[in-house]
């Protein structure tokens, strides 16, 4: 089974749709209702904490989970948009930034590894951003996100460290999706010419063929939805 979070976004509902068509188990989890199209694979939730997670479990229990993925993750919304300058920046942005970005991610780590098989091959992937590539900035601005994408690829570094010790057949990857045309990317396509901004199914697909060629020898690295690896 495949267990895709954040399964109502842009990425996520084409991930689903994606690894559907491709004959996979999937449970979509995710804090909006059910497409009326893919009621059984989906499990609505409050949110992503612990408690929230709960009606997950029963779920779960006895499954041979292969791989998960999150594209848990925000740019902006309504109070926020990307800083643009160093006066931009505020604490609750910031922080709701981290939170949304980092802390939920690997807590969602942390909730899923009593479900992650310790010898079968399986992949966690968290969908992250080139521009959190501390090495590869050269534009500044977007400070929160670029810092919290940051963050979060060291999560997801250090605890694939770890997990190797415990779940030898188990991949963990970080991959950068592309401009992809979502309600994420909206108000930045403008200056974008039309071959720079891939459909969510494009996307998918290519997130898919990442995965399809992880080893867990290359655990906790960031990868280009190219194939190529990116700098941290
Ligand atoms: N689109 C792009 O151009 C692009 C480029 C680079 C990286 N990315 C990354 O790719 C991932 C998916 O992006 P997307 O374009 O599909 O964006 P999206 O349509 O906005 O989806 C983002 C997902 O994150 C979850 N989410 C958002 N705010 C949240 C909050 N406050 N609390 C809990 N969950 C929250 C939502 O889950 P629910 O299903 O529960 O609503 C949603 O499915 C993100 O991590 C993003 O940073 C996207």
């Amino acid at each position: 089974m495949i267990v895709i979070f954040g399964a109502g976004g842009g990425l996520g509902q084409a991930l689903v749709s994606h690894y559907l068509q491709r004959g996979e188990q999937v449970l979509a989890v995710s804090r909006q209702a059910a497409p009326s199209e893919q009621p059984s694979q989906w499990q609505q939730v409050s949110g992503y904490d612990a408690e929230a997670l709960a009606p997950l479990r029963e779920r779960l229990d006895h499954q041979v989970i292969t791989g998960v993925i999150s594209t848990l993750g925000i740019l902006h919304d309504e109070q926020f948009m990307p800083e643009k300058r160093l006066d931009d920046l505020t604490t609750d942005h910031m922080l709701h930034s981290y939170y949304v970005n980092a802390v939920l991610p690997v807590s969602l780590l942390q909730w899923m590894k009593p479900y992650l098989p310790t010898k079968q091959s399986c992949f966690w992937v968290q969908l992250s951003a080139k521009v959190g590539s501390i090495s590869d900035n050269q534009l500044g601005g977007w400070y929160s996100y670029r810092a919290s994408k940051a963050a979060l690829n060291m999560l997801l570094k250090t605890a694939a460290i770890e997990l190797a010790r415990s779940h030898k057949q188990l991949t963990i990857a970080a991959i950068h999706p592309g401009t992809t045309d979502t309600q994420l990317s909206k108000p930045f396509q403008g200056r974008l010419s039309a071959d720079k901004l891939f459909t969510p199914a494009m996307s998918a697909a290519r997130i898919a063929q990442v995965i399809d060629s992880l080893e867990p020898a290359m655990s906790g690295a960031l990868w280009h939805w190219d194939g190529t690896r990116l700098p941290y």
